[in-house]
């Protein structure tokens, strides 16, 4: 198969959706990979590194999009991008078509067959290409947290792990999942005392195992909050209900009684955030002040650590993406019922019931579409 990986051109996106270790696998299973001049750049891989795994390098975004059958990149197709995307071609990427109506009509109309890395679920429904970014996002919550708790970035001036004869920060964790666990273990690991909040009894069971002596958990209800926060001099936010908004469980009239120079990192604002004075904030501006706590609201953590991220989310999609290259998309899917979930679009005609129901669009069985091929 001919694979493309176009550089990003996204705002502040320094991802790619292949890196050179990738090229190496997929010329070993005899494929061809064209990559856009300057593609890997963002996250640290050279042209010559892409040439050196066997790749052949293209100089432009419609050089890529023109030659590949597949194209494997990272976020979702922007305008610029839309009328290079030809009938039938393959894009495995990141969509989120539920929160883009023109991104749905845009594919639709170009006849795309679009495998969104969001919907990709295991039987046991964990996410197998969002768990690495709400690694990363976790990982780096208690690193801005210790960051924005010193005093020239308007924080307490408190030192996460404190010093001998000195107590340590009080870090609160609300969410158990994959983000909430991560940023456990990074600010345990920095010395903190943290508590841990869920609501699932068995995952707080699985916690107070695993986690070293300075993490405690606690049951999440509105009670423990009220007195938690008072004590908290980072609150990290990793609440997820799946399919709705992250309920509101620091209100607004919860930040007067939190100490000042407190800091919030508030990693489920992409659902809405938990702390309910969290807006959307970018790399360039992260930080807000309310009623003297420090609110850090990026809504695409891991886009600050593109050598990590990189990596992290291709070894996952990769492979998934070599799946598809040797058997064909049809095939792939036909094979592993994860992939098939994620198939979003397929020649232009919608496939995943959340997308239809998202904009009142026409739902195709994909299972038929498949049936069809094969017979
Ligand atoms: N900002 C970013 O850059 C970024 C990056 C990755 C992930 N995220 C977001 O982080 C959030 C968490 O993701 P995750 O992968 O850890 O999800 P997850 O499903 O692994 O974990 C969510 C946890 O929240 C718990 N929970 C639900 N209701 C609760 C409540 N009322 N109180 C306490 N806990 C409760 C669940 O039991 C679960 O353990 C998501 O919104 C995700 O989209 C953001």
């Amino acid at each position: 198969m001919i694979i493309g990986v176009p550089k990003e051109i996204k705002n502040n996106e320094n991802r790619v959706g292949v890196t050179p270790a990738g090229v190496a696998e997929f010329r070993k299973s005899g494929h061809t990979v064209y990559v856009q001049t300057g593609a890997g750049e963002g996250s640290g891989f050279s042209d010559a590194d892409y040439e050196q795994a066997g790749a052949m390098l293209l100089p432009t975004i419609a050089d890529v999009y023109g030659q590949a059958e597949m194209i494997v990149k990272v976020k979702e197709p922007i305008q610029e991008e839309y009328q290079l995307i030809r009938e039938g071609q393959l894009l495995f990427t990141y969509f989120h078509f539920a929160s883009s109506e023109e991104l749905t009509h845009a594919m639709i109309e170009r006849k795309a067959t679009c495998l969104a890395y969001e919907t990709v679920e295991l039987p046991n429904r964990s996410l197998p290409l969002l768990v690495p970014m709400s690694e990363v996002a976790g990982r780096m919550a208690p690193q801005e947290g210790a960051k924005y708790l010193e005093k020239p970035l308007k924080g307490r001036g408190i030192l996460l792990g404190g010093v001998p004869g000195v107590r340590p920060a009080n870090v609160l964790i609300l969410g158990g999942g994959v983000v909430g666990t991560n940023a456990a273990k990074v600010a345990a690991g920095f010395g903190a005392q943290v508590t841990i909040m869920d609501i699932s009894l068995n995952r707080l069971r699985e916690l107070d195992d695993i986690m070293p002596k300075n993490v405690v958990t606690q049951y999440s209800n509105d009670y423990n909050i009220r007195a938690a926060i008072k004590e908290a001099d980072l609150i990290i936010g990793a609440v997820l209900i799946p399919g709705a908004k992250a309920p509101h469980l620091v209100t607004r009239d919860m930040l007067k009684d939190m100490k000042p120079g407190a800091v919030v990192v508030d990693v489920a604002v992409d659902q809405g955030g938990c702390i309910e004075t969290c807006t959307p904030t970018t790399h360039e501006n992260p930080t807000f002040i309310i009623d003297d706590v420090v609110h850090y609201c990026v809504a695409n953590m891991p886009g600050a650590v593109p050598y990590t991220s990189t990596l992290a989310l291709t070894n996952a999609t990769l492979p998934y993406a070599i799946k598809l290259a040797n058997l064909g998309w049809r095939e792939a899917c036909l094979r592993d019922a994860s992939l098939r979930l994620g198939l979003n679009v397929v020649n232009g005609e919608v496939v995943y019931k959340g997308v239809a129901e998202a904009w009142g669009l026409p739902l195709t069985n994909v299972s038929k579409i498949l049936e069809h091929a094969h017979a």
